[in-house]
């Protein structure tokens, strides 16, 4: 039986890399965009409700009540609460407020909102299987260069590269200790690297192609052509 879960969602980025420049549109947060109709943020919301005893979404706090109105309906295991001004800030604020009952813990990028269920269901599982951490990773399909602090460069095994990608899976207990121990500015773009820094070992599983990270303007058009071509 899988334990008693939380998910967490960091949803408070601006999306600076996602502004259409040559637009003049008001620039709203990332997670608030909309893609056919729903905003990243919801649609994460509502597959992760499916999954996890609870939702912990972190938006900025100058949109809590736009947060609280665009999940009206999907029901009180959805909370909303202020992040911060840095993903792991965020992060460690929805921790925060997780209920205190839950034993695994899930946290998943507002950002990629096309992600199913199947990879939260392989993380959940490896977790119940024993896992103190669990990582969701795709092969890399482009060649990789190695940029070296004095300017030289090298070709790095692509075979031997994964993309990380969320939702990622935690013990509790161990989530709350690595983001204890971090302290500010690590400069972290996710939550298994915090943990592995307290010497535990990161299990993989495979992730999902639709979990890909909307970051640029190309790929929000992308997320819409996949959701195009599924009606
Ligand atoms: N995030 C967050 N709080 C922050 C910064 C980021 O909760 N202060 C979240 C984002 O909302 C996103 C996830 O972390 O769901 C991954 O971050 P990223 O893709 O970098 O999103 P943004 O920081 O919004 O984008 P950018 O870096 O282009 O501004
Ligand atoms: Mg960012």
């Amino acid at each position: 039986m899988t334990s008693r879960c939380a998910a967490l969602i960091p949803a408070a980025g601006l999306g600076a890399r996602l502004v259409d420049r040559r637009s003049d549109a008001p620039a709203v947060p990332k997670a608030f965009r909309q893609l056919a109709g729903q905003s990243l943020l919801r649609r994460c919301a509502e597959m992760l409700v499916g999954l996890c005893d609870e939702v912990v979404v972190a938006v900025p706090d100058t949109h809590l009540d736009l947060a609280r109105d665009d999940l009206v309906g999907l029901g009180s295991a959805v909370r909303v609460v202020a992040g911060g001004g840095d993903r792991q800030t965020s992060v460690a604020c929805a921790l925060a407020a997780a209920h205190s009952q839950a034993e695994v813990i899930v946290v998943h990028d507002a950002a990629r909102p096309l992600a199913q269920p199947e990879v939260v269901r392989r993380v959940l599982d490896a977790l119940d299987a024993g896992a103190q951490a669990v990582v969701p990773t795709q092969p890399v399909p482009d060649s990789l260069r190695w940029l070296g602090v004095d300017g030289q460069n090298t070709p790095i095994d692509r075979s031997s590269a994964r993309a990380v990608q969320t939702p990622q899976g935690f013990r509790r207990t161990l989530l709350e200790q690595a983001h204890a121990a971090a302290g500010p500015d690590t400069g972290a773009t996710d939550d298994a690297t915090l943990v592995e820094r307290l010497g535990v070992p990161v299990t993989l599983v495979d992730g999902d192609p639709l979990a890909f990270k909307i970051t640029r303007p190309l790929d929000l058009l992308l997320a819409e052509a996949v959701l195009a071509a599924q009606r």
